[in-house]
């Protein structure tokens, strides 16, 4: 029998204090966030998600990160009948704090916490994104390049067979692999698998990369990464997605066979993210 998805979401409203830093290029309006606007979308976002028959599970929020709303920032989870997941060290010490919720949360909820060395940056699911046995890898402006060695590693030693593809991230906007980069699956009868991504985020070898993968792509234009069109969440054939698009999502739905749910996300935006960074698959 097919798992159930199971969602893991932070109910927090991104209430960012004095003195919390612009870590990202969307957060000039950091300070101006409508609490109730966010709690808004965070009902919309657990609603559509239960409607699509996923479980949802919350961590407690933490006053003191705001950040922990974008949950899959916690880490990355492993494949495989045991759960596993590699907990995230962050960049910026505004969010560094949120490790140890993630860690005591994760092994609450059983899950065997895997620690890359220290000193080691590694922001989780925003920049690790599986497709099939193949781990993309996301670096530039959070983690470095040196971390995908220490993910290999640590598969490995999670006797795991991963290819692990290290893609180089080019513009500051798109500072996490999924705000420009998400393989979807398709069910193989009405929807197949394809790759939604914004070329305009990556250097020319992970472009490179990505025209070498054998898989249909969908490129995305520089307009609708900038709504954070990549960053969704897809549900078997339903997808979640900030609204606003021009093409994304009317391709997605009309030439694609996906059933687009569009949700106004441009509170969520002011933190520097959407749909799929306030959300984190855990099965
Ligand atoms: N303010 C957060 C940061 O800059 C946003 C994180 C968005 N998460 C993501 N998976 N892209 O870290």
């Amino acid at each position: 029998m097919k798992k159930r998805t199971e969602i893991l979401m932070c109910p927090g409203d991104l209430q960012y204090p004095e003195g919390y830093g612009k870590i990202n290029e969307w957060m000039d309006e950091r300070h101006s966030v409508g609490s109730f606007m966010v709690k808004w979308v965070y009902r919309k976002v657990i609603k559509l998600v239960s409607f699509f028959g996923a479980d949802i599970k919350l961590i407690p929020f933490q006053k003191e990160y705001p950040d922990m709303f974008f949950v899959r920032n916690a880490g990355l989870i492993l494949p495989g009948e045991k759960r596993r997941v590699i907990l995230s060290s962050f960049k910026h010490k505004e969010r560094q704090g949120e490790r140890d919720f993630y860690r005591k949360w994760f092994e609450e909820n059983g899950f065997e916490v895997i620690d890359l060395p220290v000193g080691v940056i590694f922001e989780g699911g925003g920049e690790a994104i599986w497709y099939k046995n193949t781990l993309f890898f996301g670096h530039g402006f959070r983690a470095p390049i040196n971390t995908t060695n220490h993910i290999r590693y640590a598969l490995y030693k999670a006797n795991l067979e991963a290819n692990v593809v290290p893609l180089k991230l080019n513009d500051e906007r798109f500072y996490h692999l999924d705000t420009a980069f998400m393989p979807i699956y398709g069910d193989g009868e009405t929807t197949e698998d394809v790759l939604v991504y914004a070329p305009i985020a990556f250097d020319i070898e992970a472009l490179k990369t990505i025209a070498a993968l054998s898989i249909k792509r969908i490129e995305v234009s520089e307009e609708d990464a900038c709504v954070f069109g990549c960053n969704f969440l897809a549900i078997g054939n339903n997808i979640i997605m900030a609204k606003g698009t021009k093409n994304l999502a009317y391709k997605l739905q009309n030439f694609y066979g996906f059933n687009v749910y569009e949700v106004d996300m441009a509170e969520i935006k002011k933190g520097g993210g959407s749909v799929y960074c306030m959300t984190l698959n855990i099965s």
